[in-house]
């Protein structure tokens, strides 16, 4: 019976030991291949977090853009329409003595218009026409208003280009991305004098890099991680609009959009893609 009993254990213990040897051998293969491919795993999760990120930012971009479409529209007619009775009423003698509060009502009203304006910018699924030209003529052209610009608070404006192809754009879009971030830049150092914005344009690798880069306080831990986001602001006056129009340009032209930011500053790449690279471009 013992012998017997022995012999039909030694099989179930045969058995048993296999078992563990092979869930040991696919443990340890399991661990081995997690281990070999972990930094690439870790890349790819922080890739999916970036996805994420960029997904969500585009949905509150639909969000914001069916908005904008249903409602910029019915309130800017009666916005014309108290601008053009204003305008008219400061044309009349008997209103001599409250001129100024006209122009401020009239300034007021400008200044709605033009956050509609900005508004309706981040409408989705609009067909931007884009042409073949040099991004460095387009910061030519906006110099004298940028240098201006810095100008009012004692700072300076440095542009340094080099060759570049031209690019497939959208001249309108790519001035206001360029004012969008050199008015960032400038209002990050504003409160110190003789600071400088500087505008770089250069190829690297297979993209063409415009970068602008200020030497303000830096952004906000808390502010960075949420960048782009409609409506978000530190300042006062601000509307939060200004970046979130820039990341649908650079949408628009297939761009992206890089950040580096510290105590000595913060600089802003936007990276379009070589024509040679880029399939879409002639
Ligand atoms: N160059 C910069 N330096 C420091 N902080 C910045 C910079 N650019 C953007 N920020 C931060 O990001 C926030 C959002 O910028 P965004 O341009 O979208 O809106 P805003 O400048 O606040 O208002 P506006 O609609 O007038 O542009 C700013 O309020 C600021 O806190
Ligand atoms: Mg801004």
């Amino acid at each position: 019976m013992t012998t017997l009993h022995q012999m039909s254990i030694c099989p179930t213990i045969c058995q048993m030991i296999n078992r563990c040897m092979v869930f040991l051998l696919e443990i340890y293969s399991a661990y081995d291949m997690a281990e070999r491919g972990y930094l690439e795993t870790s890349a790819q999760l922080h890739d999916l977090k970036k996805f994420r990120q960029e997904m969500s930012r585009l949905e509150q971009m639909n969000i914001i853009g069916e908005m904008a479409a249903g409602v910029g529209h019915e309130i800017r007619n009666p916005m014309t329409a108290i601008r053009g009775f204003l305008q008219l009423l400061t044309a009349k003698n008997n209103y001599n003595d409250v001129q100024e509060y006209f122009e401020l009502m009239i300034e007021e009203l400008d200044r709605a218009n033009a956050i509609i304006t900005e508004f309706l910018s981040l409408a989705r699924n609009k067909i931007v026409n884009l042409n073949k030209q040099n991004l460095n003529d387009i910061l030519e052209a906006l110099k004298p208003l940028l240098e201006a610009t810095l100008l009012q608070s004692d700072n300076y404006l440095e542009i340094q280009l080099s060759e570049i192809p031209d690019l497939l754009l959208h001249e309108k879009e790519i001035r206001q991305l360029i004012l969008n971030l050199v008015r960032n830049g400038r209002e990050a150092m504003a409160g110190s004098r003789g600071k400088t914005l500087t505008i770089r344009t250069y190829l690297e690798g297979d993209e063409v890099v415009l970068a602008v880069q200020d030497q303000g306080k830096g952004i906000e831990p808390h502010i960075l991680e949420k960048l782009g986001t409609p409506f978000l602001t530190t300042k006062e006056n601000g509307t939060g609009l200004g970046l979130p129009v820039c990341y649908n340009i650079a949408a628009h032209h297939k761009a992206t959009i890089d950040v580096e930011t510290g105590p000595e500053g913060t600089t802003f790449y936007v990276r379009f893609k070589h024509p040679q690279f880029n399939s879409e471009t002639v």
